[in-house]
C-alpha cells in the first residue's frame, strides 16, 4: 500500500511558531499572566495531543490552571469512540456559559475526535455560540492561528476541512510528568472496523520517519524519563507506507538498544497485525514490557467477521500461544465490545468462553455504542438494551474473579516497580506488566526502579512492601 504523505512544511511550521510570538508578545503586556485550561477525553493519542496543545500554550505565554473560573482559555480535547463520551462533552462544554458569563473575555475551543464530525460542528455552531474556535486533529498544529484570530480579530473559527491527515513534526509539547511519557509512531487508521469511528475522523495510517521517532526518545530518555509508551491505533502496522523496509519490532530493537534505564511499552496491538517478530523481539530485550494489549473484539468469529477484524477466534487464540510461548508470565490486556448489532446469546457465550480460556490479566469492556456514519449504524440490532446490559454484567463478573486469582497469585513474590507518583498517601507503582501496585515510601522515590515484595491485592490493584 502506499499513498502520498503530507508532512507539513517547515515553512507553514515557521508560521506557527512566529504567530505564538506574537501572541506571547500581546500576553507579556497584559497586567497578569493568563491562564489557560486543557481538559482531555479519550485515549492517549488525545492525552499525547493535549500535551501538544499545552506545549504550544505555554509558548504563547500562558500559565496553566485546572479552574475553569480563572481560564482566559480552554480547550476541550475530545472523544468521539461512544456516545456516552459525546454526551459528557456536550455537558461540559454546555456548562461553560456560566464561567463565560462572569468572564466575557474567556476564548473557548473544542477539537479532538468529535470536533472533526461535520454533524458536531454544526451543532456547536448553532446552539453553543459560546464556544469560539472548533477543529479538528488534521488541524491541531494551527491552533496558534486559530488563537491568534480570535484574540486580534475577534469572531469565530471553524476549521475540520476532512483530510486523510498530515504529519507535523517539531510541535513543542508540555508533557504531563517526569517518569511516564507518551511517544506517537504514528497517527490514523485503515482498519475501519465496521463499528469504529477513529478511521473516519482520524484519517489514514502515516507513520514517523524512523529517525524522528528515534531523537525523540533519545531525547525523553535523556530528560530522565523512566516509562515510554509507544502510540499508535494499531502499531503493528508501523512503517507500511514509509516503503522503508522498518517495521515496528525494528523501532522496538533501536529503542531499547539505546543506554539507560528505563521500560518500553506500545499500544494498541491489532491481532491481525500481531508478527512472531514483536514476540522475539519482545522476548528478546529486558527493556521491553512484558505485556501486551491485544483487543479481540469478540470471541465469535462469526461476529469478528461482521466486524471486519480480519482475524478469527482460532487465529486469536494461537496468537496468545505464540506469545506465550515466548514470553510464559506475559501480562495480557485486552478491549471488548458486548452487544454488537446481531450479536446472539450463542455468540456471546463464546466471548465468555474465550475470556475464560485466555485469562487475561485486564479486561476494558464496552457496551456497543452506534457511531452515525459507521456500516454497523445501519445493520440489524434486535438485541434488547437489558439482554447487552446483562450480558456485559456476567462478563465483568467473570473478568473480576479472573482478575482476583491472578493477583491473588502475586503475593510473596518480588516484583521491579518504577515507582510514578503518589495518591492518598501511599507510593503508586507499576509492574513492568503495568499492574498498580501501592506501597508506603517517601516521595523521593518517585522516579526510581525498586523491588518490591506483594503483600496484598484486589480486583483491581496490589499492595506490597519495599525490600
Ligand atoms: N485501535 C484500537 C482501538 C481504539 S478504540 C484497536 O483496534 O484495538 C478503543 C476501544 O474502544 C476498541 O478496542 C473497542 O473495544 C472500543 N470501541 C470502539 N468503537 C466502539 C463502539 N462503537 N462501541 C463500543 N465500543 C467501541
Ligand atoms: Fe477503530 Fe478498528 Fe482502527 Fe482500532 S483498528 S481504531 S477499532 S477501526
Ligand atoms: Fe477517542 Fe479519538 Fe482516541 S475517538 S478513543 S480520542 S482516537
Amino acid at each position: 500500500m502506499s499513498y502520498q504523505r503530507t508532512v507539513i512544511s517547515e515553512k507553514e511550521l515557521e508560521e506557527q511558531k512566529r504567530i505564538m510570538a506574537e501572541v506571547a508578545e500581546r500576553n507579556a503586556s497584559l497586567p497578569e499572566k493568563p491562564l489557560a485550561l486543557v481538559d482531555t477525553y479519550g485515549c492517549q493519542q488525545n492525552e499525547a495531543d493535549s500535551e501538544k496543545l499545552r506545549g504550544m500554550l505555554l509558548e504563547m505565554g500562558y500559565g496553566l490552571t485546572q479552574d475553569e473560573a480563572e481560564a482566559d482559555v480552554i480547550v476541550m480535547n475530545t472523544c468521539a469512540v461512544r456516545e456516552h463520551a459525546e454526551q459528557r462533552v456536550y455537558g461540559n462544554v454546555g456548562a461553560l456559559t456560566h464561567t463565560k458569563k462572569a468572564k466575557p473575555t474567556q476564548k473557548i475551543a473544542v477539537c479532538g475526535c468529535m470536533a472533526q464530525q461535520k454533524s458536531v460542528a454544526d451543532r456547536l455552531k448553532a446552539s453553543y455560540r459560546h464556544v469560539d474556535m472548533v477543529f479538528g486533529p488534521h488541524a491541531l498544529w494551527r491552533f496558534p492561528e486559530f488563537l491568534r484570530k480570535v484574540l486580534f480579530e475577534g469572531g469565530r473559527v471553524f476549521e475540520i476541512t476532512p483530510s486523510d491527515g498530515a504529519i507535523a513534526e517539531g510541535i513543542p509539547a508540555s508533557r504531563d510528568g517526569r517518569v511516564k511519557a507518551w511517544l506517537s509512531v504514528m497517527y490514523g487508521c485503515n482498519n475501519f472496523c465496521t463499528y469504529c469511528i477513529v478511521p473516519y475522523v482520524r484519517g489514514r495510517e502515516r507513520s514517523r520517519l524512523p529517525e524522528d521517532i528515534i531523537k525523540e526518545a533519545h531525547g525523553l530518555i535523556d530528560a530522565g524519563y523512566k516509562d515510554i509508551t509507544l502510540l499508535g491505533q494499531n502499531v503493528n502496522s508501523y512503517g507500511r507506507d514509509l516503503g522503508l523496509g522498518v517495521d515496528f519490532s525494528d523501532i522496538l530493537s533501536e529503542i531499547s538498544a539505546i543506554p539507560g534505564d528505563f521500560r518500553l511499552r506500545f499500544m494498541t496491538s491489532h491481532p491481525k497485525d500481531a508478527t512472531e517478530k514483536l514476540f522475539r523481539t519482545m522476548a528478546g530485550s529486558d527493556k521491553i514490557a512484558k505485556h501486551i494489549h491485544l483487543p479481540f473484539q469478540s470471541g465469535s468469529s462469526r461476529v469478528l467477521k461482521a466486524m471486519n477484524r480480519s482475524y478469527d477466534r482460532e487465529r486469536y487464540l494461537s496468537l496468545v500461544k505464540l506469545a506465550r510461548d515466548y514470553m510464559p508470565d506475559i501480562v495480557l490486556t485486552s478491549d471488548v465490545i458486548v452487544g454488537f448489532p446481531g450479536e446472539t446469546e450463542e455468540d456471546f457465550l463464546e466471548t465468555m468462553s474465550l475470556v475464560e480460556s485466555v485469562r487475561f490479566d485486564a479486561l476494558f469492556t464496552f457496551i456497543y455504542s452506534k457511531r452515525p456514519g459507521t456500516p454497523a449504524a445501519s445493520y440489524p440490532d434486535p438485541a434488547t438494551r437489558e439482554e447487552k446490559q446483562d450480558r456485559f454484567d456476567r462478563l465483568i463478573a467473570l473478568q473480576n474473579s479472573v482478575s482476583e486469582e491472578k493477583h491473588k497469585a502475586y503475593i510473596g513474590k518480588t516484583e521491579r516497580v518504577l515507582i510514578d507518583g503518589e495518591d492518598n498517601g501511599l507510593l503508586t507503582s507499576r509492574t513492568d506488566g503495568g499492574r498498580l501496585v501501592r506501597l508506603e515510601g517517601d516521595n523521593s522515590l518517585i522516579g526510581s526502579f525498586r523491588n518490591v515484595r506483594i503483600t496484598g491485592s484486589n480486583t483491581w490493584a496490589l499492595s506490597g512492601e519495599l525490600i
